[in-house]
């Protein structure tokens, strides 16, 4: 098999075999397909696209391509969620807890922060002695004893996307939807959850700006899902202002505790009920999504939630006395108003500046191995469809004692212009713009 023919037949829109993608994958990962030709065969993938059976084949030999998760011998049915990463996302250390105090098992292999997003690993480490880095078997004993668990994603898994993304980074061939499906796709059937829920995002704070590229990827996603025997749903959800009010690291650990205690804000409250509802229906505890939503509803007044929570947060070695006193988690020195300059109501609030202006704080890296501080980031208190007044408070800036005058000041202008005003009512926000579900049937709202 020449690499120069499998180049070509994509090249001039050929399908390629189940073999030839083997063969292509394989070769790369062990080093004998040199980058620059893996780099005109992304380049022809980028340009032609590629088949479902083609996107599958790609996903499933990149799964091959390194170590697997086994979770066979767990009882119950797995449930694993994903999102396509957004700002202030605080979703994962709400529904972990949430969706097995329904009785559903959740083994969540998570990431750090990239570029302006937020990571569940970085969160979760800013409550003291949090241990994310759990062996395989500990990830199963903790998911069998808990209900869920929340560890790193271990460094021989996928092996051929670890190359292949750092190709894609430097060759302008990251945003080719096949690409990402099959990039995402393989690190989530690399473990063996039984059932998938995804979150596309859309809106200018994801990947996936218009809202038709987000569907086609969870079209791809769901159908990828399926072909491996996978029970998948997903949901495209909007990106466009952060979710929830704070973004930052500790910050957000103390917003996933008011959700599990109801206390959240509305817009991450209602994401969580309907992925988790979804997650309760798949893993065969509700009747509907629904009816799932519902349960969990139950499962936050009566208290159950929080102590799910308390119970992962102990078997992980962290510190579960810092549930009920936020005075034990990492707290920023400085905190700065940052006052609005104009009457109005709210019609934008620029996800991409404020996950942007979190990492300039710290929260985030600017690039990989950076420290990160795990108390700063940003409170949002206004938000699309509020009213202001001038001189109001849009959102307080946690800050450490040593920053500099500048640095704030820049920080404090970005946040800012991340708000839009209009002298008209802003239309009431929707989060929600549709779902595919476990059929593949989509369903628009
Ligand atoms: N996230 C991934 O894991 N892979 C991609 O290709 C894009 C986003
Ligand atoms: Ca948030």
């Amino acid at each position: 098999m020449r690499i120069y023919d499998l180049i070509l037949k994509k090249r001039t829109g050929g399908a390629l075999s189940e073999e030839e993608i083997e063969h292509l994958v394989a070769g790369y990962t062990e080093g004998s397909i040199p980058d620059y030709q893996m780099a005109a065969f992304t380049m022809a993938v980028f340009f032609q696209g590629l088949s479902e059976s083609e996107t599958l084949f790609l996903t499933r030999a990149m799964v091959n391509s390194g170590q697997k998760v086994n979770l066979d011998h767990l009882p119950g049915i797995k449930v694993d969620k994903h999102s396509t990463g957004g700002v202030g996302d605080t979703t994962t250390l709400v529904l972990a807890p949430l969706v097995a105090a329904a009785g559903v098992k959740v083994p969540k292999l998570s990431g750090r922060g990239l570029g302006h997003t937020g990571g569940t690993l970085d969160k979760l480490e800013s409550i003291p002695g949090f241990n994310t880095g759990l062996s395989d078997t500990e990830l199963a004993e903790a998911v069998n004893e808990t209900g869920a668990a929340v560890a790193a994603q271990g460094q021989n898994l996928v092996l051929a996307d670890k190359k292949l993304y750092a190709l894609r980074d430097v060759t302008a061939t990251v945003d080719s939807i096949s690409l990402i499906a099959a990039s995402i796709m393989a690190k989530k059937l690399a473990v063996g959850a039984d059932a998938l829920v995804l979150d596309v995002k859309t809106g200018k704070g994801a990947f996936m700006k218009e809202r038709e590229e987000a569907f086609e990827l969870a079209r791809i996603m769901t159908a990828i899902g399926r072909g491996a025997g996978r029970d998948t749903a997903a949901l495209i959800s909007r990106m466009d202002q952060p979710l929830g009010r704070a973004v930052g690291n500790a910050l957000e650990v103390k917003e996933a505790v008011l959700s599990l205690c109801g206390e959240g804000p509305a817009d991450l409250e209602e994401l969580c009920l309907v992925l988790g509802g979804w997650m309760v229906f798949l893993g065969g505890k509700a009747e509907s999504p629904d009816s799932g939503g519902e349960m969990l509803k139950e499962l936050i007044e009566n208290g159950a939630a929080l102590d799910k929570f308390k119970a992962l947060v102990k078997k992980q070695g962290g510190d579960w006395k810092a549930v009920d006193d936020f005075s034990l988690l990492p707290e920023a020195e400085q905190k700065i108003r940052v006052a609005a300059d104009r009457d109005g109501y709210i019609i934008g609030l620029d996800a991409l500046k404020i996950g942007t202006a979190a990492v300039v704080l710290g929260a985030g890296r600017q690039k990989k191995g950076d420290h990160i501080d795990l108390a700063v980031g940003i409170i949002l208190e206004k938000k699309i469809g509020d009213l202001v007044k001038a001189g109001d408070c849009l959102a307080v800036i946690h800050a450490r004692s040593d920053s500099r005058a500048e640095l704030i000041e820049s920080v404090k202008s970005t946040v800012r212009s991340a708000y839009k005003y209009s002298n008209e009512p802003a239309s009431a926000p929707y989060l929600i713009c549709g779902w595919i579900d476990r059929e593949g049937d989509e369903h628009r709202v």
